[in-house]
């Protein structure tokens, strides 16, 4: 039975090769950060209030322009065509069925005309500054042709976080049989047949810029090579003059950041630590969300990413002053899980929760939730 977020991690895990489980649950180097973030997520408690007439609670709002069904996208994950065959197709499918934003990652699986070609909806495109800016020029026209919302710009990750668990499970794009994998991949058939030996398997938006072999090594080093380490502030203004539509800057823990954020142009910022996955010791998304909030001040919109498990969770951290949120784990663990029909249904385990927990603290609508639904921890 299929009732939480946590069911179909579960699912997942059974469904989908080791190396690629870990790929996405894995944080960085001790991964105190990742803990971290559903640990102070965990950790807030709620105001109950009773008696106030919730028989009608409405979930819709808008995020960076885009009308939302309820305050959540999914957000852009790298590789998720490995999780589950045509994976970022059936993401944006399910997300434009359930009215929500979907965020498709340059390091997908799919290619961005693919997606576009399999869905009726608009979605967002991110991006990295590359030290080649004619590749991310050429990222830009490719997200403009296929009518894209919004760019969201990636700042966080100008080097890569060491993830220890993947070269240990010696994860390889494409992924390939070994000797030491060949059980794992064996009890995963379904898996097997459609992504191992499936038509897409590498970098969709990457092709003929990424060498004919690639293992995770390569990919690491392609990574080192490819993404600009010296990026600054300056190419996020160079990036806002190319983009005429909405741009969403990720990967902000900092409230300083927060303000470079909006001088350069943000029409949104997500505060992020990209779920743990690259500065090990930085504090959880949520516990630097307030910070950033009052820095901003209304001028631009607020998301939040990290550790988002439930539609409580969205609750907290609507309470704290997020505009909307995204979700990493939560969606690839569903697409592993049942494809499509797994995203929807995270979807719709999440808005229920969210719901429910809304009713429940006495809020009819999203733009009455505020810090007063909750009782701060210790
Ligand atoms: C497997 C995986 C791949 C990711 N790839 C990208 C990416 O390509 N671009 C990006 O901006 N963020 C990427 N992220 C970060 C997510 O967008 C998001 O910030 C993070 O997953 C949020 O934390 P959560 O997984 O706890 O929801 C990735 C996250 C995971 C788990």
């Amino acid at each position: 039975m299929i009732l939480s977020i946590d069911d179909l991690r579960e699912l997942a895990k059974k469904r989908i090769p080791r190396a690629i489980f870990d790929y996405a649950a894995v944080g960085a180097y001790a991964e105190r950060t990742l803990l971290r973030n559903t640990a102070d997520l965990d950790a807030m408690t709620f105001r109950q209030r009773v008696m106030i007439d919730v028989s009608k609670v409405s979930l819709a709002t808008t995020m960076a322009g885009t009308p939302a069904s309820m305050p959540l996208a999914i957000g852009p994950t790298g590789l998720a065509g490995l999780f589950h065959a045509d994976g970022e197709i059936l993401a944006a499918r399910a997300a434009a069925a359930c009215g929500i934003p979907y965020c498709m990652s340059t390091m997908s699986i799919c290619s961005i005309e693919d997606v576009r070609a399999a869905t009726p909806q608009p979605f967002w495109f991110q991006q990295y500054l590359m030290k080649d800016r004619g590749f991310n020029q050429e990222l830009i026209d490719r997200a403009a042709a296929a009518q894209c919302s919004a760019l969201m710009l990636t700042l966080d990750l100008q080097v890569l976080g060491e993830r220890r668990r993947d070269p240990r499970n010696g994860l390889t794009i494409p992924p390939r049989l070994t000797l030491r994998n060949t059980w794992d991949m064996a009890t995963k058939p379904s898996w097997a047949l459609k992504v191992l030996f499936g038509k897409r398997r590498t970098f969709g938006n990457l092709a003929g810029r990424i060498g004919g072999s690639s293992g995770f090594r390569t990919l690491a080093e392609w990574t080192a090579a490819q993404f600009d380490a010296s990026a600054n502030w300056r190419d996020v203004e160079w990036v806002r003059s190319r983009w005429p539509g909405k741009l969403i800057l990720k990967g902000v823990l900092d409230a300083d950041d927060a303000r470079f954020g909006l001088a350069a142009g943000a029409d949104a910022i997500v505060v992020s630590n990209h779920g743990g996955r690259q500065l090990d010791g930085a504090p959880s998304s949520i516990s630097v969300l307030p910070e950033i909030v009052a820095a901003i001040d209304g001028r631009c919109e607020v998301m939040f990413d990290g550790g988002i498990r439930s539609g409580q969770d969205i609750a907290k951290a609507l309470a704290l002053g997020a505009r909307g949120t995204l979700i990493g784990r939560s969606f690839l663990y569903a697409l592993a899980a049942a494809g499509e029909a797994g995203v929807t249904k995270a979807i719709d385990i999440m808005r229920n929760e969210l719901r429910v927990t809304l009713a429940l603290t006495g809020t009819s609508t999203i733009g009455a939730v505020g810090p007063h639904i909750l009782r701060m921890p210790a």
